[in-house]
């Protein structure tokens, strides 16, 4: 079978693509990673074959020991992923281990996964521990409204979930769980995605300060639609914050109980105090 007819890695590039044309992945910014399943494997089974030596991660993820990704390259740009995937894209498997992974197919421009393969591994183990069967995609990327707010928002998990929810109702319900925030650390570091990989032990979405935003889903549609509404609700309260009054009215925490009650959401009660 020819692996770029696979369904997985057609929505691999679709995402790719659309990322492109929301002008969140300038140069090589950005990464994307998703966990095969076995019928994605079954699938594919002779048409895979194992090239080069085992790499080490730098880390240990045991849970992901035998599992296949397929994850964009280091330094590869989203805009040149659908024109040329076989190059961007590689499909890796883990060693039993879990500290080390190899190349089964693809990035033949030489390069290897991800700068930020450590966090990709970690949160997909934190996910997978979590159900087995569960969240697949991650998807990082650079939103530029997102990373705006980030200059001027206190650095919480509080203020920025809260500012969120109350910019339009999609928010509490596509991430009722709310959001992580990590301060800004050195992109592509362990202490990155050990901080980033805790956070996700809660939440689905994890802002990382002046750099962007991480989101993991269950599929190709879930993890970008939950970027994309982060990114829609920080650009709203962007032109609000830009219109130099401040919020004259806003939702209140009784209103996002009323929504929460209503759509038998379980929203992150912490969220849910109106501090004035
Ligand atoms: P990579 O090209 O290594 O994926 O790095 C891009 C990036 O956004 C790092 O955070
Ligand atoms: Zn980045």
């Amino acid at each position: 079978m020819n692996i770029l007819k696979a369904g997985f890695i057609k929505d691999f590039i679709k995402i790719a693509d659309d990322g492109y044309k929301m002008g969140w992945h300038e140069c090589n910014g950005g990464n994307l990673s998703y966990r095969l399943r076995e019928e994605d494997i079954e699938l594919l089974r002779f048409s895979l074959e194992a090239s080069g030596p085992f790499i080490n991660i730098g880390t240990r993820v045991p849970d992901l020991a035998g599992d296949y990704l397929a994850i964009t390259g280091a330094g590869s740009f989203f805009r040149n992923i659908s024109l040329s995937a076989y190059d961007n894209i590689g499909i890796i498997q883990i060693n039993d281990r879990g500290d080390a992974y190899r190349l089964w197919w693809g990035l033949a421009s030489g390069r290897g996964p991800t700068s930020e393969l450590a966090s990709h591994l970690m949160i997909h183990s934190v996910k997978k521990r979590a159900n087995k069967d569960g969240q697949r995609v991650l998807y990082h990327c650079h939103p530029v409204n997102l990373i705006a707010l980030s200059f001027v928002l206190p650095l919480s998990n509080k203020v920025f979930t809260r500012e969120l929810w109350e910019m339009m109702p999609e928010c509490p319900l596509v991430f009722p769980e709310g959001l992580g925030l990590v301060e800004w650390m050195l992109p592509g570091s362990l202490d990155l995605a050990l901080a980033t990989s805790q956070l996700m032990e809660k939440y689905n979405g994890v802002i990382w300060a002046h750099h962007g935003l991480i989101c993991s889903g269950e599929d190709f549609d879930a993890s970008f639609g939950l970027a994309h509404t982060i990114e829609k609700a920080a650009q709203i309260l962007v032109k609000v914050l830009s219109m130099g009054q401040g919020k004259v009215q806003r939702p209140r925490a009784r209103d996002l109980k009323a929504l929460s009650d209503t759509y038998k959401l379980k929203l992150g009660q912490e969220f849910l105090i109106d501090n004035d």
